[in-house]
């Protein structure tokens, strides 16, 4: 549940997307505090309940736990990397409408966000602590992207989504299957992924060329194959 604080927080992220007199120098301080809030505090989220409330702990041996526990740290990661993107496009998107439906998806990131780092200390286990190093090359990712035109950076946020899909499948795979509450939050989130594609693409996002979708893979496996373990 939000405090009153959350809240008065979230009305000043609003106020950022819809109002349009900040200056880039605002616009640069207000991501300067959304990435101290993403790696090293606790994020705005919606008020969504976490989808694992009602799923019992599963039994597991340490093996499982050990597994469990590195493939939901990649996933905090991989939503690090996103709220980071979806900071970098809002800072240089050329759309206002672009720029406030990038930082309302970015607001939904953050409920992942939430459930992930809560599901890792349920775990017993913790946050990648390479996660600032992976804020850093993602905002400036995201902010090439949104300096590409906002076409692109729709198409670029679409086909990110993709690929995490893609991951999630592999981790609902691979994840212990009594670990229901690990399970339940990825599900909720693949529904989640797959919205946030579809609403790009309806906004007008661009099929991206095969080289950088391979880049974008590449990039990927190098954090998802780190922050598993570190
Ligand atoms: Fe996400
Ligand atoms: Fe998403």
């Amino acid at each position: 549940m939000n405090t009153a604080l959350d809240a008065a927080r979230m009305l000043h992220y609003r106020g950022a997307m819809e109002t349009r007199d900040y200056s880039p120098i605002d616009r640069l301080l207000i991501g300067v505090d959304h990435a101290m809030r993403t790696v090293f505090g606790v994020p705005v989220t919606t008020d969504r309940d976490n989808p694992s409330e009602g799923c019992a702990e599963g039994a597991m041996e340490d093996a499982e736990r050990r597994v469990a526990a590195g493939l939901m740290r990649v996933n905090h990661s991989g939503e690090v990397a996103a709220q980071a993107l979806y900071q970098g496009q809002a800072l240089t998107a050329k759309l206002p409408e672009v720029r406030g439906s990038m930082e309302r998806a970015a607001l939904e990131e953050n409920d992942h966000l939430a459930w992930c780092e809560r599901r890792l200390k349920e775990l017993d286990s913790r946050t990648s602590v390479l996660n600032p190093l992976w804020y850093a090359g993602s905002y400036a990712i995201g902010a090439a992207a949104g300096i590409a035109g906002d076409r692109w950076s729709l198409g670029f946020v679409a086909e990110t989504e993709h690929q995490v899909i893609r991951h999630l499948d592999e981790h609902l795979k691979r994840i212990p299957t009594q670990d229901a509450r690990s399970r339940a939050i990825l599900t909720q989130m693949k529904e989640d992924e797959a919205h946030h594609a579809t609403l790009a693409l309806e906004a007008g996002g661009a099929a991206l060329p095969a080289p950088v979708k391979l880049l974008m893979r590449l990039t990927s496996k190098v954090m998802t194959k780190t922050a598993f373990w570190i």
